[in-house]
């Protein structure tokens, strides 16, 4: 399973025997889904070398906050920010004691001094030393401040004797490690989203397109990233930076949108359709630009139906929940309402398209969303905020069989 797919975790690791385990953390983040980059501590290197953990990361580790060569590579501000989760395992009494109290004098600190995301920390040292007062403070100091502490585990010791203080076992810390990303409401699941306009060529230079910015689907994107989705966005031709962790397949028309569509709708769990296909290509095109002279004042392009793209995935056997969306000027809800029953979708989302505050190009939107015998209307937001809630509805309204939760 890839509970953690497209998730980024920096794996801070600190002096202690239990050093080497993170060689195996590291497969077992991996294996769901992460990318991990490392950056170890002084001490931590006399434990475990770093070319074992750069080449189980497959990234050059961190060591030191004044090597110029890594930080050309990812410096530590830009780490800090890389990271969704800074996982700090094993951490030794003395790093525990340096993060409580805000210190910077190393590279690790200094991450997570600049860092906003999620801390969390997995303690690993000798039974005496956790349960000395001044770490059991420390430890209170950083619950406090929003970090997680992983553990730790009772047992036989390195040092042979037998009490709390053992790192968790790493199957607990890769669990704990999903359980903080908390809106991993698609946690594993494949989801495809078409977004944008499609280009139906006329000749070499000319097309018939719609005004789809884009914008919706986009967003859509993101939000399903968030909610822990790996995510394929099939996208027409748009102005828009696509998004960081998204697949992108780009594509121009509608007939290479249904293509890329049917080859990713298998073993999908989730189909969003938020393209605005155009329903007709030109019949024939132009091979040459078509010129005035030779056709006078008038012009007559034929037009052909293009495929439904949403309503062939829709009808595709074990296929992904499948969700439409409804561009519609009047009548939007009944419209919509046709449009689930025609096209058999699990779930329709109506927009009035005809109203310019919202819709096509705007930043805003205002929808109805229409799934078995509920009907939810989301007043007028932000499309991001719009995506996230609808992220959110599909999520709870997704049978089983497509929940990997
Ligand atoms: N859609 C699709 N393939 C098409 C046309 C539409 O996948 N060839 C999808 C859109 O992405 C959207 C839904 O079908 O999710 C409805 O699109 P819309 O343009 O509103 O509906 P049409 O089926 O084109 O109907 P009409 O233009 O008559 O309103």
């Amino acid at each position: 399973m890839n509970l953690l797919a497209g998730k980024r975790i920096l794996l801070g690791v600190t002096g202690g025997i239990a050093a080497y385990k993170s060689a195996e953390l590291i497969r077992r983040l991996q294996d769901q889904g992460a990318d991990v980059h490392v950056v170890m501590t002084a001490a931590a290197t006399e434990f475990i070398t770093p070319l074992t953990l750069q080449g189980l990361s497959g990234h050059p580790v961190h060591l030191d906050l004044l090597d110029t060569e890594t930080e050309s590579v990812m410096g530590h501000i830009e780490l800090a920010r890389w990271a969704d989760l800074i996982l700090i395992a094993p951490a030794s009494a003395n790093f525990i004691a340096r993060l409580s109290q805000g210190h910077g004098s190393d590279l690790l600190s200094t991450i997570c001094l600049a860092a906003q995301c999620q801390i969390a920390v997995a303690p690993a040292m000798n039974q005496g030393m956790w349960a000395n007062a001044a770490t059991q403070e420390n430890v209170r100091s950083l619950m406090t401040q929003g970090t997680a502490i992983f553990g730790p585990d009772e047992g036989l010791q390195a040092c042979g004797e037998i009490g709390e203080g053992r790192l968790l076992d790493v199957a607990g810390i890769v669990d704990l490690t999903i359980a903080t990303f908390p809106n991993g409401k698609l946690r594993g699941c494949k989801v495809v989203i078409t977004a944008g306009p499609t280009r139906e060529a006329i000749d070499p230079v000319r097309y018939i397109s719609n005004h789809s910015s884009g914008k919706q689907g986009y967003a859509l994107a993101e939000a399903a990233i968030e909610a822990g989705a790996e995510v394929i966005l099939i996208s027409g031709p748009t102005n828009l930076a696509p998004p960081n962790r998204a697949n992108v397949i780009p594509v121009t028309s509608a007939q290479e949108m249904y293509e890329a569509s049917m080859q990713e709708a298998t073993g999908a769990d989730i189909f969003i359709g938020v393209a605005a296909v155009a329903d007709f290509r030109p019949t024939e095109v132009s091979r040459q630009k078509i010129k005035k002279d030779k056709s006078g004042s008038r012009v007559t392009i034929t037009l052909e139906e293009n495929p439904d793209i949403i309503a062939s995935v829709a009808a595709l056997g074990d296929g992904p929940f499948t969700v439409g969306f409804a561009a519609e000027t009047s009548h939007v809800i009944d419209y919509a309402r046709a449009k689930l029953a025609k096209k058999n979708l699990d779930m329709v989302i109506a927009n009035n398209v005809s109203n310019q505050e919202i819709g096509f190009n705007s930043d805003e939107n205002e929808t109805t969303m229409i799934w078995g015998n509920q009907e939810q209307t989301l007043p007028i937001a932000s499309k991001r905020n719009i995506a996230t809630k609808i992220v959110g509805t599909i999520a709870e309204a997704l049978p089983e069989s497509h929940a990997h939760d």
